[in-house]
Parts: structure tokens; C-alpha cells; sequence
């Protein structure tokens, strides 16, 4: 994707974030072939890149998706993908929400409370309608991954534990207005390990054994999502070794698995861009100073994370420099001691597999604009998002300041 990356740059300016779409349908593909032969389904989620081109790509593989607001369910719709396709996930799902989610008859809304199940069926009720719901169970596993991405142990507030997971299911199979089908569990994000993954499916699975024995018939056997990624030179789970895992633990049983990928799809398929500004020693330290920020891509600032950093088409002797944005903190950078030649005023600098958790996590802060998004596919590039200007941020306050000055 390197080619043209700097007449990218000069055509839709910088920051910018470009994700390379043949990438994203190489690795769906990779992770779909290795669920050959079984029942499954592949549910996009969504808040890893949320833009709606990216939604619409993988929906036209055949991708449904795993949504955690009302907001993301109507990006799915909107972007192609079945209604039979998507699920809602999420701990805090308020009334609308899952009354719209009844309404547009989506596969399944995950419950993560005994209190949620009752907000569930009362919304279900006034609606005349049955909720197909799902139970996220928390299996109390330590996935071995980041403390801030890690959701599977017990002192994390995601699920419930399996006795109240069971008890719900008993409660919802007696209820009218809930239909008990599906079982969840979503253990962390960048897991680079099977263990845990198999543990917790082998856990959940036995439950749905004990459920089917009082009756309680489990087709959706939802894995969540969470597969690592290489960043740096992590060694990865293999598609292959994944689903065997997942294989092997639901052995016997008659569902339909469903995984929630969202890094694994869009991570390495997208690169942030930015602009040199300017560089400035203070005392022996280097700082490049770039025209992208914290704002556009939050990851380093927020859990030190790693992206490596290159200068594009740029050769020269390697120093060590601090990659840092205009914004007012000394968190806002993207990489440390980054060994880069000796830069210009516009030199262009790559943050890799910038494609998962960017541009969903950016903000205005500073009165910042949003990036713009380009993808690449075959020997085409085409805007996905416009760069957002000063009046699209302020248009929600101009009126309402002007309204009250009267
Ligand atoms: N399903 C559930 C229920 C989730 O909570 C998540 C991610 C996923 C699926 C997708 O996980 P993935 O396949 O992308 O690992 N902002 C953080 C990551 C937070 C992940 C939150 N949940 C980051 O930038 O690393």
C-alpha cells in the first residue's frame, strides 16, 4: 500500500487515515475458511472502525455485525448488513435503545444483568413482541492481555457469573416475552494467546450442556472477539488454531458460532498519516512535531500503545525522536524514541496499523477536526469520510448561542 501513500497525502491532505479494503476482505476471508464446514457467523464489531464504507465491505462478504449502541445498529443497517446479521452487546443499554433494537427485529440483544433481562422484557412486553436475547457470561478467566482490555475476570464489570447466568436463562425460558437463544462471552481485546480462549469456550460450553438437560436449547454459541494482532512482533493466533479451539470445546453440540472480530478485520489495514511541522531539540531530546494528535489517534496516549512509526520515502541516518502532536499535553505523542533520518516542514510520517480503535476513538479536542478517510481497493482510492471543517463542530452550539442572545 506504500506506493502511493505520499500522492495520497498531498491529493486529500493530512491527518488522514488510509485503510487498505483488499487487506480487510484477505482477512475475513482467512478467518471465514477456517469456520469451513460449520455453522457460523462472523459479526463485525462495529466500534473498531465504525466508518460506513467499512461496515459496507465487509457486509458484502457476507460479515453481520456486533453492535454496542443504537447508534452502531443503525450504521449496520444502513451499511447493507442483514437485520438477522446483528447483535447488541453492551452494559448499559437504555429503554430506546432496546425498543428500537425490538423494533428493527435484529438476531439478538445481549443481556449483561438479571436488572437489563427485566428491562428487556418489560420493553418486550409493551411491545407485544419476544425478545431473542443471549447471556454474556463472565467464565473468570485471566486472558493475559492488557488490565484496560481485559473483560473475563470476574472483578471487570462485563456478564454475569455462571450460576446467575443460569438462573436468568431459567427465568427468560418461563417468560413470554423473552426467547432465550444464544450464549456469550468476550474475555479481552489483543489476546495473543489460545489457552484462556479455550478455556473459557470449553467453561461456556459445558454450560450450555447443563442447560440443554433442563430443556434449554442454546443455537447461538457467541465467542466474542479479542484476537491479537501484530503491532510490534507479537506471535499471533492462527485462524485455524482458533476455530479448532473453538471446535473442539463445542463438540457434540448442534449451534451456530458467532465471533466478534473488530482488530483482527481493520487493524494493519490502516495507516494514520501526518504531516512534519516541525522538529526542536530541548536540551538532548528530539521532538518531531507533527500536525496530527491525541485526538486523531488515542492509543499511545491512552494505553501507551505501540505503533511503529516511519518516515515515508525519507532516508538518511537515525536518530531517536519523540513523535508529538500540537495539543496542550504532554500525553498527546505517538511514539517514543522513534529512530527517524533528519526531517523538513512536510516530510510525511506513517503510524501503522492505525485501522482498528483510531478514527472511532478520536475527538475534538482543541477544536481539533476530525481526520479525513480514504480507502484503497484494487488500483482505486476513493474518500470515505470528508475532513470535517470548523462549522460541522460547531453547528450544534452556533444556533443555540445566537437563540439565547436574543
Ligand atoms: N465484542 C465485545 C463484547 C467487545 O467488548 C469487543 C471489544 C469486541 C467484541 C471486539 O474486540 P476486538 O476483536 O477488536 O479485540 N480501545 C481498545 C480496545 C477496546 C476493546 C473493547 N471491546 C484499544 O484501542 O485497544
Amino acid at each position: 500500500m506504500s506506493m502511493d501513500i505520499k500522492e495520497i497525502a498531498e491529493q486529500y491532505g493530512t491527518p488522514l487515515y488510509v485503510y487498505d479494503f483488499d487487506y480487510i476482505e484477505e482477512r475475513y476471508n482467512s478467518l471465514k475458511d477456517a469456520f469451513a464446514g460449520k455453522k457460523s457467523l462472523i459479526n463485525y464489531a462495529v466500534k473498531a472502525n465504525s466508518n460506513l464504507s467499512v461496515i459496507a465491505h465487509l457486509a458484502k462478504l457476507g460479515a453481520g455485525a456486533d453492535c454496542v449502541s443504537i447508534g452502531e445498529v443503525k450504521r449496520a443497517l444502513s451499511a447493507g448488513v442483514s437485520k438477522y446479521q446483528i447483535i447488541f452487546s453492551g452494559v448499559g443499554k437504555r429503554d430506546d435503545e432496546i425498543k428500537a433494537a425490538l423494533e428493527y427485529d435484529i438476531l439478538l440483544i445481549n443481556l449483561e444483568s438479571e436488572a437489563e433481562m427485566k428491562r428487556v422484557e418489560m420493553v418486550a412486553k409493551a411491545l407485544g413482541k419476544e425478545a431473542r436475547i443471549s447471556i454474556r457470561v463472565n467464565p473468570n478467566i485471566d486472558p493475559q492481555t492488557h488490565p484496560y482490555i481485559s473483560t473475563g475476570l470476574h472483578e471487570n464489570k462485563f456478564g454475569v457469573e455462571i450460576e446467575m447466568a443460569k438462573r436468568m436463562y431459567i427465568y427468560a425460558k418461563k417468560s413470554e416475552f423473552l426467547n432465550p437463544v444464544g450464549i456469550h462471552f468476550h474475555i479481552g481485546s489483543q489476546l495473543t494467546k489460545l489457552e484462556p480462549i479455550a478455556e473459557a469456550c470449553g467453561i461456556v460450553a459445558d454450560l450450555v450442556r447443563s442447560l440443554k438437560a433442563i430443556d434449554i436449547d442454546i443455537k447461538f454459541f457467541d465467542v466474542g472477539g479479542g484476537i491479537g494482532v501484530v503491532y510490534d512482533d507479537e506471535k499471533t493466533i492462527s485462524p485455524q488454531a482458533y476455530t479448532d479451539a473453538i471446535f473442539q470445546a463445542t463438540k457434540g453440540l448442534d449451534v451456530t458460532i458467532l465471533c466478534e472480530p473488530g482488530r483482527y478485520m481493520v487493524a494493519n489495514a490502516g495507516v494514520f498519516l501526518t504531516k512534519v511541522l516541525y522538529e526542536k531539540v530541548n536540551e538532548d531530546k528530539r521532538f518531531v512535531i507533527v500536525d496530527g494528535a491525541m485526538n486523531d489517534l488515542i492509543r499511545p496516549s491512552l494505553y501507551n500503545a505501540y505503533h511503529r512509526i516511519e518516515a515515508v520515502a525519507k532516508e538518511g541516518e537515525k536518530t531517536p525522536a519523540d513523535v508529538v502532536g500540537p495539543v496542550c499535553e504532554s500525553g498527546d505523542f505517538f511514539g517514543k524514541n522513534v529512530p527517524l533520518p533528519a526531517l523538513e516542514h512536510n516530510d510525511l510520517i506513517a503510524v501503522h496499523s492505525a485501522g482498528a480503535y483510531g478514527f472511532t476513538m478520536s475527538s475534538n479536542y482543541n477544536t481539533r477536526p476530525k481526520p479525513a478517510e480514504v480507502a484503497i481497493q484494487g488500483d482505486k482510492v476513493k474518500l470515505i469520510r470528508k475532513r470535517e471543517t470548523y462549522e460541522d463542530q460547531v453547528r450544534l452550539e452556533l444556533e443555540c448561542m445566537e437563540e439565547s442572545a436574543k
